[in-house]
């Protein structure tokens, strides 16, 4: 691997290898999310306990300080909306000179695998890598299954880990599920686990992310859970210590109680 890549790679983790990704990029396809109005706002309190943020150029401009900024990992696909006809019909929608301009350390973008616009996301997920590949930037690919959430299985998650990375992409973000050591022991390249919307309380957010992390991912892309929370900088804490150092999910659980209580 070249120098950029491979430093690019190691800028979006800890010194241990792992990672704790902030996305919020969700207003590129549902506006503006509950609690995410004012990201910059949002993420002030708590940006130190994570490792990179996972944005949109629009908002990264407006919200986003430059002289104060975790490393970035561009959000490069959309073109949809919640409100329109299919969320998995996304294109590219950021050149690669742009990126290259916000000085990012990774672009991001979803691949809807058994959706009637598979292909066209594969193939933009193979277009990216090969702009991606000239200049050194690493791609991640967000396995994403739009409305149908019920799709995330084993089976399922690890085929779109695998193809995600034959075509490229340098880490994949997906989602946890039971015997999750299938996905990963199937990828031969790093995985990040992916949240999904607000679970209602925090024990189970700790224990698959414990799960995860114990069955070969490397750490989390992790947003609602934790900025959507009443208490989001105990939630924060709690899942650093987690991915960081290595807290079970009760440990997590009382570093969250502490945190809240002050
Ligand atoms: C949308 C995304 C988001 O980054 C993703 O959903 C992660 O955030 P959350 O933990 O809130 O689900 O890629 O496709």
């Amino acid at each position: 691997m070249d120098w950029g890549m491979k430093n690019r790679l190691s800028s979006l983790m800890g010194p241990d290898g792992k990672c704790m990704f902030m996305p919020i990029d969700h207003g590129y396809f549902l506006g503006a999310t509950s609690k995410l109005e004012k990201p910059g706002e949002t993420i002030k309190p708590i940006i130190e306990y994570c490792d990179a943020l996972f944005v949109t150029r629009g908002v990264l401009r407006a919200a986003i300080n430059p002289d104060d900024s975790k490393p970035i990992i561009l959000r490069v696909s959309g073109g949809t909306s919640v409100v329109g006809g299919d969320l998995a019909n996304e294109g590219l929608t950021t050149s690669i000179k742009d990126a290259l301009r916000l000085n990012v350390a990774a672009v991001g973008l979803s691949v809807f695998i058994g959706s009637d616009y598979e292909r066209q996301t594969l193939l933009n997920l193979g277009k990216l890598v090969d702009e991606c590949e000239e200049y050194g930037i690493p791609v991640m690919a967000v396995t994403a299954v739009g409305k149908e959430l019920e799709k995330r299985d084993a089976r399922y998650l690890s085929l779109c880990c695998r193809i995600a990375a034959e075509l490229g992409a340098k880490v994949v973000k997906t989602y946890w599920c039971e015997d999750f050591d299938k996905v990963t022991e199937g990828c031969p390249v790093p995985i990040v686990i992916a949240g999904g919307p607000k679970f209602d309380t925090e024990l189970p957010v700790f224990e698959f992310v414990r799960d995860g992390m114990e069955k070969g991912a490397i750490g989390v892309n992790l947003g609602r859970n934790i900025w959507q929370h009443e208490h989001p900088v105990a939630m924060a804490k709690a899942l650093h210590a987690i991915i960081h150092k290595n807290a079970t999910a009760t440990e997590a659980n009382d570093i969250f109680n502490d945190t809240k209580n002050g």
